[in-house]
């Protein structure tokens, strides 16, 4: 047998989804809190997307998630610990910064804020690829912090895709990326976000502390103005700074190409061609709707067009079109205010050429 047999049998193993109903969410999250200190990896609910999980601090088991997501070892994984009081388990909050951390974390912690700090010397090199700052966050979900709370240790989780794909927002489409790869799936129905965590780093300044947003996402950059002036985010250009290495260019993609529309940019169709659509609000009078004969059209916000509906369905849709046979997906703009900006983000992201 060749070696890609052996790597295939080696992934092949029974996915077993656990649903969590009031009566049997003790023995989920029992069952989770097993498998994880036994060294391997499951699959957790958060309140922004599905989490692949192991504990922090053993490096064999974190080595699984890479595995599992095949994912490059130079892109750096989340920490998300059980309580802001952890912080200090996986972090060195430098002095400077203790206030502005303080009062950020108050705000936002448990929730989809992720900070990026030097790293505690008890964190394996892989969980950070090298680098010597850590991402924490610490998430709202109510089974994801039974687990790490019953667990007593934080934990690494990327999204539970596969390098590079759509990140998944239900068991389902947890299923469908790591069917075979992984051992168990918690499943708490859909995430209330449905986009990844903000993540951010601080630096501190003579007048106000300056926050650079790395990754946009639900806490937006208009309320992180309260705590310190907000840098202008990266664009996916400079994706490949040290500052944040796995932010690359073309993430969150369908395998079926996708053309996101800029402002103003005129869709011209190929003759033949199945075309679904992407659009805001779905309805007729606004967009693009009405302007082609779609195979397909999806709305992100039916209707009302309202951003958080729209961020919350994004991955959902992405995954269903993504499943209609189509040769293209066209996405329609969405202004960039608000959560509008994370939704571009990784429509833009979806649209890069790998
Ligand atoms: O909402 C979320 O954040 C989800 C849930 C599961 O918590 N997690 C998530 O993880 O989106 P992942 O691995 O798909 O994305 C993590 C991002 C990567 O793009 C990585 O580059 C960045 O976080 N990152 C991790 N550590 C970093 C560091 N030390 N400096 C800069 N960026 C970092
Ligand atoms: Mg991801």
């Amino acid at each position: 047998m060749g070696p890609l047999s052996n790597n295939f049998l080696k992934l092949r193993m029974q996915t077993e989804i656990i649903s969590t109903d009031d009566e049997n969410q003790k023995s989920a999250v029992k069952a989770a809190v097993e498998i994880l200190s036994k060294g391997d990896v499951v699959a957790l609910p958060t309140e922004t997307v599905y989490g692949l999980a192991a504990n922090v601090f053993d490096a064999a088991a974190v080595a699984k998630i890479y595995e599992a997501k095949e994912r490059p070892s130079f892109d750096p994984l989340i920490v998300h610990i059980g309580k802001r009081e952890d912080l200090a388990k996986v972090a060195i909050v430098p002095e400077e910064l203790a206030e502005v951390v303080e009062k950020i974390t108050k705000a936002y912690w448990p929730g989809p804020l992720t900070l990026v700090l030097p790293k505690h010397p008890d964190v394996p090199d892989l969980v950070t690829s090298g680098l010597q700052t850590v991402a924490v966050r610490c998430s709202s979900n109510k089974i994801f912090s039974a687990v790490v709370r019953e667990l007593g240790k934080p934990l690494a989780a990327p999204s539970a895709n596969r390098f590079g794909r759509i990140s998944p927002t239900s068991a389902a489409a947890v299923m469908k990326e790591l069917e075979g790869r992984i051992p168990l799936i918690i499943d708490g129905g859909a995430c209330s976000e449905g986009v990844e965590s903000t993540i951010i780093h601080i630096t501190a300044a003579e007048k106000r502390p300056v926050i650079t947003i790395l990754r946009p996402g639900p806490i937006t950059k208009e309320v992180l103005r309260n705590f310190g002036k907000v840098e202008k985010i990266k664009s996916s250009s400079n994706a490949g700074s040290p500052q944040a290495p796995g932010m690359l260019a073309s993430h969150y993609a369908p395998r079926t190409p996708l053309i996101l529309l800029e402002k103003d940019q005129e869709f011209r169709p190929e003759a033949g061609k199945r075309y679904g659509l992407l659009s805001y609000t779905g309805e007729a009078g606004s967009g693009l709707v009405s302007r082609y004969d779609w195979a397909q059209v999806e709305a992100l916000s039916p209707g009302s067009g309202k951003l958080p509906e729209a961020a919350l369905r994004l991955f959902f849709l992405l995954r269903k079109l993504d499943e209609a046979n189509l040769d293209c997906i066209v996405a329609e703009p969405i202004s960039e205010v608000g959560l509008g900006v994370a939704v571009m983000d990784r429509l833009r992201r979806a649209a890069a050429q790998k």
